[in-house]
């Protein structure tokens, strides 16, 4: 899609469509007004027989309105003014796209971009614009022979913005492009069958990611993580006839010295809970068990399309759990490359298995700080719905980072306690430790197996099982936490 900022009078902008903001009941926005005047009250007229009258999410197609350069206009409803917030200009961005989908427009010209919502400046309304506009265009066809053109989008969108701000909105306009155009890799990848999407197409992405954005990649293979000893992802892998990659991305745009931030994401491309095996009922969906993976290469895409300056360095242990013949038994004891030693007494609990090899790899990049991604627990699923992703940290400033960058993004996380009280779960008679702690708090026990790697450096850790797919009939994946990590790094970048 093609993104515009437009500063002119909308009445006059010869485009597909003029989308209007109306609040409730029938109080018309300024560029609403302006459209209004330049019909003679049309508009106005209209709105007083009642078809529309500015409820929020309500729209309202109208063609040929005379004295107005558009070919059609479209009413927005925005709810009542005095409660107008950023989850109400959302909403209304959204059902705007909705409508414009089903219209043959070909360009399109929104105003909704004016209104003033407190705290949100233009910047992240422009943002968010871009952002909202890539989601509603997002489709997965690839795979099918026959693709639908139906409910397109325009294929151009033109946001106004008063004169005095379109720097900003223009800066605002491109984050949101960048981000979305990260969120649709993450979203494709997610969306990938575990037959296509293997570790050696994860680590072919990768290298094509860094190609076009002249990144470091290396990617290591089954023989250099045995010379390390990575004990503890290797053994995940054994039941695989897929090699497993082991991906490190690195981006260059702070200075020489400055210690980077360090993103982990889990890279399982399909999950069949290996000897543990898991039930049949929508084991497709463990394809989505990548999906912290290519959060971490959709937000190196956005970092890059954004030239931030920072450093960001991208670890992608990628392996499949498969229950073959080299498969871990439950009750085997393998070796981190930390040198700790870890009971496995569930094959299914993988994920944490691959992260801490890739946790204790961060170390030698004295990093900043390190987040780590995955779609770890069934659990959090239970506590937090497809709401929250949860969130849990070693240091309680950078979960207050995190938590504040995923409120501006909306793409929301909420933190769980990481008490040393939780550790006494994983207590294993042979081994340093067990990979699982029992039914209760889960996603907990899960991060506080974690966090025993990751006591070198400040880290967090994002439970996405929740947020990084959607299940029934609108099945696919969300692109989250793309936003919030995205988010995170503008904010450390000094540009949100
Ligand atoms: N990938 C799953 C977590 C998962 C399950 C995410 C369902 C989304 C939906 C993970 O590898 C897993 O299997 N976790 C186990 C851990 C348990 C064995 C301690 C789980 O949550 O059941
Ligand atoms: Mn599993
Ligand atoms: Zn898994």
């Amino acid at each position: 899609m093609e993104f515009s900022i437009k500063t002119g009078a909308p009445e006059k902008q010869k485009t597909g469509c003029a989308v209007v903001g109306v609040f409730e009941s029938r109080k018309l926005t300024a560029p609403a007004e302006a459209l209004d005047k330049a019909s003679k009250g049309h508009i106005t007229g209209l709105l007083k027989r009642g078809d529309h009258d500015g409820k929020a999410g309500n729209t309202l197609l109208l063609h040929d309105v005379p004295g107005v350069a558009a070919e059609r206009v479209l009413l927005v409803g925005l709810g009542k003014a005095e409660e107008f917030s950023a989850k109400a200009y959302r909403d209304a961005m959204a059902a705007a796209m909705g409508a414009l989908k089903k219209t043959a427009a070909k360009d399109a010209l929104v105003t909704l971009t004016e209104a003033d919502i407190k705290d949100c400046d233009v910047r992240w309304r422009l943002r968010q614009a871009a952002m909202i506009a890539e989601e509603a265009a997002y489709r997965f066809d690839q795979l099918k022979s026959k693709k639908d053109d139906n409910n397109l989008l325009p294929e151009r969108l033109a946001f106004t913005a008063p004169a005095k701000d379109a720097t900003q909105a223009e800066a605002g306009l491109q984050q949101g492009r960048a981000i979305a155009l990260g969120m649709n890799l993450t979203r494709d990848l997610g969306n990938l069958p575990g037959n296509i999407c293997t570790p050696s197409y994860l680590a072919d992405q990768a290298r094509a990611l860094a190609r076009q954005y002249k990144l470091k990649c290396q990617v290591l293979e089954r023989a250099q993580m045995e010379k390390l000893g990575m004990g503890a992802l290797l053994s995940v892998a054994r039941g695989s006839h897929q090699p497993p990659k082991f991906i490190v991305l690195e981006y260059r745009g702070g200075k020489a010295k400055e210690a980077p931030v360090v993103l982990v994401g889990k890279g399982i491309t399909f999950d069949t809970g290996g000897i543990s095996i898991k039930p049949a009922p929508e084991m497709d969906e463990m394809k989505y068990d990548m999906c912290g993976a290519a959060s971490v290469l959709g937000s190196f895409k956005a970092c890059a399309e954004m030239k931030l300056p920072l450093n960001l360095v991208g670890l992608i242990p990628t392996t499949e759990n498969m229950p073959g013949g080299g498969a871990s038994r439950p009750g085997d004891i393998v070796t981190s490359l930390s040198g700790q030693t870890i009971e496995i007494l569930n094959t299914d609990a993988e994920g944490r298995l691959i992260l801490c090899d890739a946790l204790t790899y961060a170390e030698r990049f004295n990093p900043d700080c390190v987040v780590d991604i995955a779609t770890l627990t069934g659990a959090c699923v239970i506590a937090l719905g497809h709401v929250a992703t949860g969130l849990l940290a070693n240091n309680d400033e950078l979960a207050g980072e995190l938590l504040e960058c995923g409120q501006r993004a909306h793409d929301r996380a909420w933190q769980l306690p990481l008490w040393e009280d939780y550790q006494e779960q994983l207590k294993s008679p042979f081994a340093d430790m067990a990979n699982i702690g029992g039914r209760p708090a889960g996603t907990i026990t899960a991060a506080c197996f974690l966090a025993r790697f990751a006591k070198k450096y400040t880290w967090a850790h994002l439970d996405i099982a929740g947020t990084a797919w959607r299940s029934g009939k609108d099945k696919g994946a969300t692109g989250r936490p793309v936003p919030l990590l995205t988010h995170f790094l503008l904010k450390r970048a000094g540009r949100l």
